[in-house]
């Protein structure tokens, strides 16, 4: 199966919402020059024992019920090693976790970014009540884009996120935002 970044973005920041983070700061950094691609994860959620830590790149190794095989983690490392990089995981129980993917900027294995924005509507929108922010920062040839679902709310001033009119102005802002990056 093959998926896209935002696909893999999305699985490791379900993980965060799952050990119930409130906060989490996805950072994505493209340098062509150092080829490297990479993106980090930051929740404030649970965390992992070093136990789990350090078997949860198994994937036999999950606290899913429905099925006994988690797949998040390992198909993540295996994308970063086919891409020349690897997977960096930090956790503390209680405090969080830290997940980095790397990925060689220039490897034709990297997948493609895939749809961000719809990525990022389907995490901010079922958890906007819930006192949940995320952070998304990507950087690429000295530019950033820059979303922060607190800010976003503060000049919504009450307007509900999930109002399709708000729904639609933030994909595109997130399109916009994102095209811009890509314009050398
Ligand atoms: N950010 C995190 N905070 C706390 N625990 C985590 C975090 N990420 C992963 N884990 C733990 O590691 C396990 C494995 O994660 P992984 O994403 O590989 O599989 P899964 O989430 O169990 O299943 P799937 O991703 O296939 O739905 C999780 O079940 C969870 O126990
Ligand atoms: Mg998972």
């Amino acid at each position: 199966m093959m998926r896209d970044m935002s696909m893999h973005i999305m699985d490791i920041c379900q993980n965060s919402i799952k050990a119930q983070a409130r906060h989490i700061k996805i950072s994505v950094v493209e340098d062509a020059a150092r080829d490297i691609f990479s993106f980090t994860i930051t929740d404030d959620g649970c965390g992992m024992s070093p136990e789990l830590l350090k078997k949860v790149r198994d994937p036999f190794t999950t606290s899913r019920t429905t099925r006994k095989v988690g797949l998040g983690i390992p198909m993540l490392e295996q994308t970063c090693q086919q891409c020349g990089g690897r997977l960096e995981l930090e956790s503390e129980v209680g405090k969080g976790t830290t997940l980095t993917a790397i990925m060689g900027f220039h490897s034709i294995d990297r997948p493609p970014m895939g749809d961000i924005g719809a990525s990022l509507l389907a995490m901010i929108i079922p958890n906007e009540n819930e006192g949940f922010e995320l952070v998304y920062e990507h950087k690429r040839s000295g530019k950033t884009f820059l979303l922060d679902t607190a800010e976003l709310k503060a000049a919504l001033d009450g307007v509900p996120m999930s109002e399709p009119s708000v729904m639609q102005w933030i994909s595109g802002f997130i399109k916009e935002g994102l095209d811009e990056l890509y314009i050398d």
